[in-house]
């Protein structure tokens, strides 16, 4: 691995407030490597995206913590990108201006903000849809927009929590294949959640399987096929291998 960008350090995280108290995040430590592509796989409820949020500042551990290159984290910060399932945009803002949003909070030179939005368009590939409003995007072209926000500040580390769990099947290969050409050709470290064994091995180096609520780390496991990958491989003997394995770790997790 080469150097962590990211470490998660004995973090735990319980909600309280409620009626009662939720464990959702047991102790969990593990180190992400700059460039590496991460994904975690869990039984439903186990705490992923709990885990993602303490790991993009988005929410505070109960204990334990998460540093960035050696620093705390101690909110969310613009070397870290962020993709929920749903792709929350703002419904009355265009495509570009979607994307335009986190630079026109940061206060960047409105000139400045449009080159780095037209890059971002052509890169999710929506260019010529820059003027549509999210009601007139499919499923897959809401999260490419999603996607170009989350690029917008340019961040070292991007978060995707089950970003295309929404999708029917063939969009999600494609998908997958442009999320792991732009985490190649932008130099990103990714961490990606997902309930698909398939996605997590095809996208991944290393996939963490979490344990059941309070989410603990039950295997992690490298995955040495060559890059670029194609769905193709998800065929082959070794794939198949590696995915018993995944699933193996995760009934024995439930
Ligand atoms: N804001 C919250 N308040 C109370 N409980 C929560 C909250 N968010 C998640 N939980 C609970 O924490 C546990 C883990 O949730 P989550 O991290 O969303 O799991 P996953 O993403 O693996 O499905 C679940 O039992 C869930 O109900
Ligand atoms: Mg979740």
């Amino acid at each position: 691995m080469k150097a962590p960008i990211l470490q998660a350090i004995n973090l735990t995280a319980e909600y309280t407030g409620g009626e009662t108290e939720v464990r959702a995040l047991g102790e969990v430590s593990f180190a992400v490597g700059r460039e590496e592509f991460v994904c975690v796989v869990g039984p439903s409820g186990c705490g992923k995206s709990t885990l993602l949020r303490l790991l993009g500042g988005l929410l505070r551990p109960t204990t334990g913590r998460v540093l960035i290159e050696g620093w705390e984290l101690t909110g969310p910060v613009s070397r870290i990108g962020f993709v929920f399932q749903r792709s929350n945009l703002m419904p009355w803002r265009s495509v570009e201006r979607n994307i335009l949003l986190p630079l026109e909070i940061s206060g960047i030179a409105p000139e400045m903000a449009k080159k780095t939005v037209n890059g971002l368009i052509e890169l999710v590939g929506l260019a010529g849809f820059e003027r549509s409003l999210p009601r007139e995007l499919s499923g897959g072209m809401a999260q490419r927009v999603a996607l170009a926000r989350a690029l917008a500040h340019d961040p070292e580390v991007l978060l995707l929590d089950e970003p295309f769990a929404a999708l029917d099947a063939l969009t999600r290969e494609r998908m997958e294949s442009e999320v792991m050409r732009i985490a190649q050709s932008r130099k990103k470290t990714v961490v990606l959640v997902t309930h698909s064994i398939p996605e997590a091995i095809l996208l991944a180096d290393r996939v963490l399987v979490l344990t059941s609520r309070p989410g603990r780390l039950r295997m992690e496991m490298a995955v040495d096929l060559p890059r670029p990958r194609r769905t193709e491989m998800m065929y082959t003997k070794t794939f198949g291998a590696m995915a018993g394995r995944v699933r193996s770790a995760i009934e024995e997790a439930v």
